[in-house]
């Protein structure tokens, strides 16, 4: 069966300043927030790993305002366009970006100098090395409060296999770019490297468009 691409939808780009992140962050945010409404405590601290422009972190904060949120990423570029997105949206409980690389352990913050209740990461797995799963791993265990979770959220495939037609006709279009890292990453090789560090899948939850959100914790 032929899977049709949704009209509106810009060329592939994984820039997190492009029209296509930002196409899909408008297309996913509110399902991931319906999710998030269930997933995050009434009050601590939440920590996003690579957000990009910053369009979810200051579209999810209004909704939880006894949450502060903090947002990050490598690429130091984008944290003008989230402190943006933060000011223009009058988000007090949304702080500066801040630098976490996700495979240099030397960026990661120390975790005496705060906890989090929630670390949560979108649409990553698929345009990064499966490395990230080790790094991701790494900062829950070091930064994640005892029962504190992890929610990534993205496509993947499932013991192998494509869960959907349309899950496997996205992963062809961007295997297809022959970039090396690129392609849907199956939640069986996550749970396996998480696993060497005490971070284990909790729940994998459907999402629109055949995505999941995989929640994850501490052993
Ligand atoms: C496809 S964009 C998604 C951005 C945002 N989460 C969203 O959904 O709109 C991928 C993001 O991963 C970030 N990223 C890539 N490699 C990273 C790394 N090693 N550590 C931290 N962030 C990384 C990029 O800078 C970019 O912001």
């Amino acid at each position: 069966m032929a899977v049709t691409i949704p009209a509106d939808r810009p060329d592939i780009d994984p820039y997190p300043l492009s029209p296509y992140v930002e196409w899909a962050g408008k297309r996913n945010r509110d399902p991931i927030l319906a999710v998030f409404k269930d997933l995050f405590p009434q009050t601590g601290d939440v920590l996003e790993v690579a957000s990009g422009a910053g369009l979810h972190i200051n579209y999810f904060a209004p909704h939880f305002p006894q949450l502060r949120f903090q947002p990050s990423d490598y690429d130091l570029k984008v944290f003008d366009t989230i402190k943006g997105k933060r000011d223009a949206a009058d988000n007090a409980n949304v702080a500066d970006p801040i630098e976490i690389d996700l495979i240099r352990a030397e960026t990661w913050p120390d975790p005496k100098d705060r906890l989090y209740d929630v670390i949560f990461v979108i649409n990553i797995f698929q345009v990064a090395p499966l490395a990230i799963a080790s790094g991701i791993a790494q900062v829950a265990v070091r930064l994640l409060k005892n029962d504190g979770i992890l929610a990534i959220y993205g496509p993947f495939k499932v013991d192998g296999k494509y869960t959907t037609e349309s899950n496997e006709a996205f992963d062809k279009e961007i295997l297809a770019a022959q970039v090396p890292e690129w392609g849907l990453k199956d939640v069986r090789d996550l749970e396996a490297i998480a696993g060497k560090y005490g971070i284990v899948l909790k729940k994998r939850l459907d999402l629109p468009a055949n995505n999941f959100i995989l929640v994850f914790g501490k052993a």
